[in-house]
């Protein structure tokens, strides 16, 4: 390479007028202008105008006609400010060009299946097998940048205050809690297996009984799990823990942090301190217990109304000790029959039983339910529901989480569909006070709703066994914008209370020992009381970058069905390979 840079293209601007500079980058388009061609010249920095004059040598200038976009060039040449008729300003450099003396062709291009300029050009699929084409576009060299910078943003904050960065295996011991384990052969021990970190939560746990007061760590986490757009197989965390602590520090230095990393890496203040939900308040105002709490359109309870209405599916509900809800949908009187079998299908999929509805009118309550309806009933809707004419009601009868829940997701897609949602917002809230355990819908059997190692509110310690559901956790959430972006609890520390809880999830001693004894051993050793907290780093990032999906902030994204189009990730391997790893393969 004879023209080695000495600047980049995003160095360049009037203040180097009359400078001899010389880029390297690719070409971003070309101008014949009869005999003078203009180029633009794109690296990571940003674009430049390039002009070859007729003054040039005819083999510089043959070799500039039969450039393409996305060959790889050099140029020198003097920065000249351009004349104001021909200021661009819509690039930065758009008020300088590059007058050319020389040119070195470093690499030619093929003919890219997708226009870098115009990633709409290239479908997802068609990107993903290309990525490192999808990485020239402007949009996905903008959320590196902001991943970049919140990464280092999030490592600054926390190491500025004690926290140490330590790393954690990524080949570790299997565990059954959570969500499906990547598993990973062991060739020099036969048939056992490691697998990849869910997360480092136990030994970040370690960590703390082993004096680290302070840890933190940007890590992979893996689960083979069934992904959304918010949900990658890989990922990853910003995993923190600390030890000496409560709710309150963790909350604090915690909410702290994500408004460092949103100011520094995207410029967007955050309100802070942050509201605090107690989950109930989270589901019932807002069907969810990560609510985007950035348009109100709240849930309200109308089992009052419910009793005094005629309708046999509320009296039946009620009567099974189930919740009646109701959202209110205002200008919703509107909508077609179409329109509300749309909805009634979509809180289905969600799991709701049906969806019952009233339009409200100057002339009283019409369609759906109204017949059921007497005029005590109504003046009590109008009061609890706040209704005037043109308001729709959907009112949900259902077991209070999956009912609640199904109106949720209800109360985003309206919201989304009538545009209520301030898109430039950005709001988070806390949500606290979460069961500690749920009822495993297939199998009855009790569950950790976060993990085994979260500990109870201490006042309910006592209801653990006698009514487990009751019991509360010392977990929080944080949610921002709809997502969930973050999690943790403060930590079982007691080795008695630890064995009530495996107890409690139908975990023998033996079997507890054989897969947590090096923790519950741990334990006996002087363990500090401790909490901590994971962030989704990506749903962060995805967040800050304004995008729709992770994969669209992470550099080398799965698809939805755990692929890589680009290497053709996973593919088969030797029968040699498995042989080494004492694997057969069953016939299929
Ligand atoms: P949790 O399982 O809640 O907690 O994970 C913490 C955060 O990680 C993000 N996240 C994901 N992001 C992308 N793809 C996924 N598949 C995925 N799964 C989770 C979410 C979530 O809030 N060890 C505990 C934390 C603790 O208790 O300290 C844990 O992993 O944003
Ligand atoms: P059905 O009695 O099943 O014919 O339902 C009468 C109306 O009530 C229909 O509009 C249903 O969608 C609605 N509905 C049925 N079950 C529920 C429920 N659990 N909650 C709210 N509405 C319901």
């Amino acid at each position: 390479m004879r023209l080695k840079r000495d600047h980049t293209c995003g160095d360049l601007t009037n203040a180097l007028a009359g400078e001899h500079v010389r880029i390297n980058g690719w070409i971003n388009a070309r101008r014949d202008l009869g005999g003078i061609y203009f180029v633009d010249v794109r690296d990571r920095y940003g674009l430049v105008q390039v002009r070859f004059g007729n003054e040039l040598p005819d083999a510089i200038l043959e070799a500039v006609r039969h450039l393409n976009n996305e060959d790889v060039v050099a140029v020198a040449g003097i920065v000249a400010v351009r004349p104001a008729d021909s200021v661009n300003p819509k690039i930065a450099s758009g008020d300088i060009e590059l007058v050319a003396q020389d040119f070195e062709l470093l690499n030619k291009a093929k003919i890219t299946p997708f226009e870098i300029n115009k990633r709409e050009t290239g479908s997802e699929d068609l990107r993903l097998k290309y990525r490192y084409l999808d990485l020239r576009t402007a949009e996905l060299r903008r959320n590196m940048e902001i991943r970049h910078k919140a990464a280092q943003s999030a490592r600054r904050f926390l190491s500025d205050r004690g926290f140490m960065e330590i790393e954690t295996p990524v080949l570790m011991r299997s565990t059954p809690e959570g969500a499906r384990d990547y598993l990973v052969p062991s060739r020099i021990n036969p048939g056992k297996f490691y697998a990849l970190p869910q997360s480092p939560q136990q030994y970040k746990q370690l960590l703390m009984i082993a004096g680290y007061d302070r840890y933190f760590q940007l890590v992979k986490c893996f689960r083979d799990e069934d992904l959304r757009a918010e949900r990658q197989p890989e990922f990853t965390q910003i995993d923190c823990e600390m030890s000496f602590i409560d709710e309150e520090d963790i909350r604090s230095i915690m909410e702290e942090m994500i408004v460092t990393i949103f100011r520094e890496a995207g410029g967007i203040t955050i309100q802070t301190p942050l509201p605090i939900l107690s989950f109930e308040e989270a589901m019932e105002r807002y069907g969810s217990d990560k609510p985007d709490v950035r348009f109100d359109m709240e849930i309200k309870n109308v089992e009052t109304f419910a009793k005094k209405t005629e309708f046999s599916v509320f009296h039946s509900a009620l009567e099974r000790g189930e919740a009646v809800r109701a959202l209110k949908v205002p200008g919703g009187a509107e909508f077609s029959r179409k329109k509300l079998d749309e909805l009634t299908d979509l809180a289905k999929k969600y799991g709701a039983k049906g969806l019952a509805f009233v339009k409200v009118s100057e002339e009283g309550l019409q369609g759906g339910i109204a017949k059921f309806i007497p005029q005590e009933a109504s003046d009590l809707l109008t009061v609890t529901c706040e209704t005037v004419p043109d308001d729709l009601v959907l009112f949900m009868a259902d077991e209070w989480e999956a009912g609640l829940t199904a109106l949720g997701a209800l109360r985003l897609a309206l919201a989304n569909e009538f545009g209520l949602i301030r898109k430039d917002e950005y709001k988070a809230v806390w949500v606290v006070d979460f069961p500690l355990f749920e009822k495993d819908k297939e199998s009855g059997r009790l569950m950790a709703r976060h993990h085994p190692f979260t500990s109870p509110k201490l006042e309910d310690i006592e209801k653990m066994e006698t009514d487990p559901l009751s019991v509360k956790a010392r977990a929080y959430d944080m949610a921002m914008n709809g997502y969930e972006i973050g999690g943790g609890s403060i930590r079982i520390y007691d080795r008695t209370l630890q064995s009530r809880m495996f107890r409690a999830l139908g975990i023998s001693e033996e079997e507890a020992q054989e897969k947590f004894g090096f923790l519950m051993g741990a334990f006996e050793y002087g363990a500090p009381p401790h909490g901590g907290i994971a962030f989704g780093f990506d749903r962060l990032v995805m967040i800050l970058a304004g995008a729709s999906s992770i994969r669209e902030v992470i550099a080398f994204p799965k698809t939805t069905t755990a692929q890589s189009p680009m290497d053709g990730a996973p593919s088969e391997v030797d029968k040699k390979q498995l042989d080494e790893l004492h694997i057969q393969l069953r016939e299929t």
